[in-house]
Order: structure tokens, then C-alpha cells, then sequence
């Protein structure tokens, strides 16, 4: 066991803090990292604030943070695939029980028994995980992923959630060429959502409630932006949609959204709102509609998302901001101001 350094919350209303946590050696199949760039997604933020509690209650001291890339310093005797000096990333997941039907299927996101990064059991130290808002982690080399040479640091992070998150369900709806997609909200996963679909030959949509954002969203690669709040604007894409991308983190009308599917249309829910969504069955009924939801990709998948986003140069659009901005960076995630992910600089977590 060693210590590392680390950002906290200790209580639903505190806001994060300097502190230092245990983390295990490296024992045979264990890759230790160096981590240098944590991205901040809305999750750790309902996480930290336990706007989750229903589902899954935090317990503190609650470290976040599941977008990591860092160095590798240290692997155990049974690493093959990554040695000291490597980069390597990590995402949502560090464990799961590899034994049932889901991780066999390589689905490791759907397996009954997953550790994820942060606020699950910890099955070595006992107590609950922690997660990248730290100087170092020790993960599972199966949960490792290997991140592509060409891809900045501080960008590449986000996509070990942001981009496996809109990416899995963008694939499993079969996104391509010639199909009309939707992203709803221009945040850290749409602003993905929309580079990927963009890459994967779509034509995209941005739904979004900042007129602020509809430049950087052509930018990103929209063909077309609605502000969502002009009803004029939304009537135009009536019943035109094969798939739709909902990615907002609070309460919205989907209906509205169901509503702009074609026939067989489906919506995926990536976006975590605390308050149960209000649905009308009318705009499924009439069009055979279906909605779903998508959680984070498997391993073998978010690897394959990490070399399409080398393969077209993607990362994710991000501010890079020091720890000590943290809380900072959680008041603007709530007025929707980020351009489009924080990404932190753990260097700053040497200065604590
Ligand atoms: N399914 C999964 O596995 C998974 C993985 C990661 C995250 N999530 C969840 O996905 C959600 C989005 O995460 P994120 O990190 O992308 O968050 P984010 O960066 O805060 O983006 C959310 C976006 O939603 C829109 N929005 C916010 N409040 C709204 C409101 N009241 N009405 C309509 N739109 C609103 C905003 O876009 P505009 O300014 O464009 O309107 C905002 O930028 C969160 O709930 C998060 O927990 C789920
Ligand atoms: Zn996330
Ligand atoms: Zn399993």
C-alpha cells in the first residue's frame, strides 16, 4: 500500500479538497500510473453531490474522476501488454467478474458484478474506489487501454467516457453514411456525439438550449443547429430523425424529441438527469418509436473507439484547468459553460 495525492469531497455540500488516499501495489496483473490529465464529467459531479442516491449512493470521502490518461510507472509480473513508460488510459471500469456471459461477450459495461472507477466496493483495500482526480492509480491491465500516439494528452482523457459513451450507442444504432442524427445538449458527451457522428458520415443535427454555441457547433462538425427553445425552428424536423442522441444532465422533454423520430426512429438516453423523465406514450406509439439507454462500451470497444478518433484525429475540445479549480469548473458545468470538457493538468496536484 502507498499514498497518493487526491481532490475529495467529503460531503454532499463540501466542495472538493485536498487529501491523500491509499492505493495498492501492483500485484501480478496490475498496471500503475502516473495520471496526467483527468477529464470532468457531469457524473462525477452528480456523484460528489449524490444527486444520485436512489440508484447508487455515494459514500465519502468521495474521489471522482473516469477520464485517465497518465504513464505507466510501474507493472506487475503478468502484464503483457504495457511496460514502465507506456501511456495508458482508463475509463468508467476497473473490474468485473469476468466470468459471466456479458464479459465474455467482451460487454464488461453490462456485467451484474462491475467495479467502476470510483464509488464501488474496493475489493483490495476494502473501503470504496477512487478515482482520477489523483497523481496515481493502480487498474487491472484488462481495464487498461492503450492511447494512440497521435492524440494530445489533455484531450484524449474525455474520450474514456464522452467519446466510448456516445460512440457504443452511435454504433449499435448503426449511425452511417446517409443517416439524419440528432444530438441533443452541446456539452462534454454531445460535443463527442457530434464529432463521431460527423466522422461516421451522418448528417448531424445539434439541438441546443445556448444560442452561444451554434458556431462552435458547425465548428465541430453540425450540419445543421436548432436552439430548442424555438418552436418554429423544432416543427421543421418533424418525424425526420433515424437516430437521436440525448445527451442533456437535467430535466427535459424528450417527447419533444420522440416526437422528431422517423418510422423505427430510436432515442438513446446516455444523459443521467436526478428526476425521472416524463414520457407520452402517443409519440412512441405512432411511428413505432423506441427508446433507450446506453451505458459507457466494453473494453474491447473503447479500444476500437481510441484508434477511429487516431485514425480521424479526434479528441475532445477541452479547457485545461489546475485541481485547484475544480470547484470552480462544477459551477460552470451547471450553467452549461464549458467549451466542452474540463480536463485537468494533475501536475497542480504536486503544489498540495
Ligand atoms: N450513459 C452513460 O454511461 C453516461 C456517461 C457519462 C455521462 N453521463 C451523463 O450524461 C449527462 C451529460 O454529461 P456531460 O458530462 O456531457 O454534461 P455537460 O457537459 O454538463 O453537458 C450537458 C449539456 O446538457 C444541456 N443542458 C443542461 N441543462 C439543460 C436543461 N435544463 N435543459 C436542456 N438542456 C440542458 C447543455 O447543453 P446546451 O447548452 O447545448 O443546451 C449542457 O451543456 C450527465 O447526466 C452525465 O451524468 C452518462
Ligand atoms: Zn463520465
Ligand atoms: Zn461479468
Amino acid at each position: 500500500m502507498y499514498k497518493a495525492k487526491a481532490y475529495s469531497a467529503s460531503s454532499a455540500t463540501s466542495p472538493l479538497a485536498s487529501t491523500t488516499i491509499a492505493r495498492r501495489d501492483p500485484s501480478a496483473d496490475d498496471v500503475q500510473i502516473e495520471i496526467l490529465f483527468c477529464g470532468i464529467c457531469h457524473s462525477d459531479l452528480h456523484q460528489a453531490r449524490n444527486e444520485w442516491k436512489e440508484v447508487m449512493p455515494t459514500v465519502y470521502p468521495c474521489v471522482p474522476g473516469h477520464e485517465i490518461v497518465g504513464r505507466v510507472t510501474k507493472v506487475g509480473p503478468a502484464v503483457t501488454k504495457f511496460k514502465v513508460g507506456d501511456l495508458a488510459a482508463v475509463g468508467c471500469l476497473v473490474d468485473s467478474d469476468g466470468t459471466c456471459p456479458e464479459c465474455k461477450a467482451g460487454l464488461e459495461q453490462f456485467c451484474p458484478h462491475p467495479t467502476f472507477t470510483y464509488n464501488m466496493p474496493d475489493k483490495h483495500l476494502g473501503g470504496v474506489t477512487y478515482g482520477g482526480y489523483s497523481d496515481s492509480i493502480v487498474v487491472k491491465e484488462h481495464f487498461v487501454l492503450r492511447v494512440p500516439s497521435n492524440l494530445d494528452l489533455a484531450g484524449a482523457a474525455p474520450l474514456l467516457c464522452a467519446g466510448i459513451t456516445t460512440y457504443s450507442p452511435l454504433r449499435h444504432w448503426g449511425v452511417t453514411k446517409g443517416k439524419k442524427v440528432g444530438v441533443v445538449g452541446l456539452g462534454g458527451l454531445g460535443h463527442m456525439g457530434v464529432k463521431l457522428a460527423h466522422a461516421m458520415g451522418a448528417h448531424v443535427v445539434v439541438f441546443t438550449t445556448s444560442p452561444g454555441k451554434k458556431e462552435d457547433a458547425l465548428r465541430l462538425g453540425a450540419d445543421e443547429v436548432v436552439i430548442s427553445k424555438d418552436a418554429n425552428e423544432m416543427a421543421k424536423h418533424a418525424g425526420s430523425f433515424n437516430f437521436i442522441l440525448d445527451a442533456v444532465a437535467a430535466q427535459h422533454d424528450i417527447n419533444a424529441y420522440i416526437n422528431m423520430l422517423a418510422r423505427d426512429g430510436n432515442i438513446t438516453l446516455v444523459g443521467a438527469p436526478e428526476k425521472p423523465l416524463p414520457l407520452a406514450a402517443f409519440s412512441l406509439i405512432m411511428g413505432r418509436r423506441s427508446l433507450s439507454g446506453s451505458p459507457i462500451g466494453g473494453l474491447a470497444e473503447t479500444q476500437e473507439m481510441l484508434d477511429f478518433c487516431s485514425q480521424h484525429n479526434i479528441v475532445a475540445d477541452v479547457e485545461v484547468i489546475p485541481i485547484q479549480k475544480v470547484n470552480e469548473a462544477y459551477e460552470r458545468l451547471l450553467k452549461s459553460d464549458v467549451k466542452y470538457r474540463f480536463s485537468i493538468d494533475m501536475a497542480s496536484l504536486k503544489a498540495e
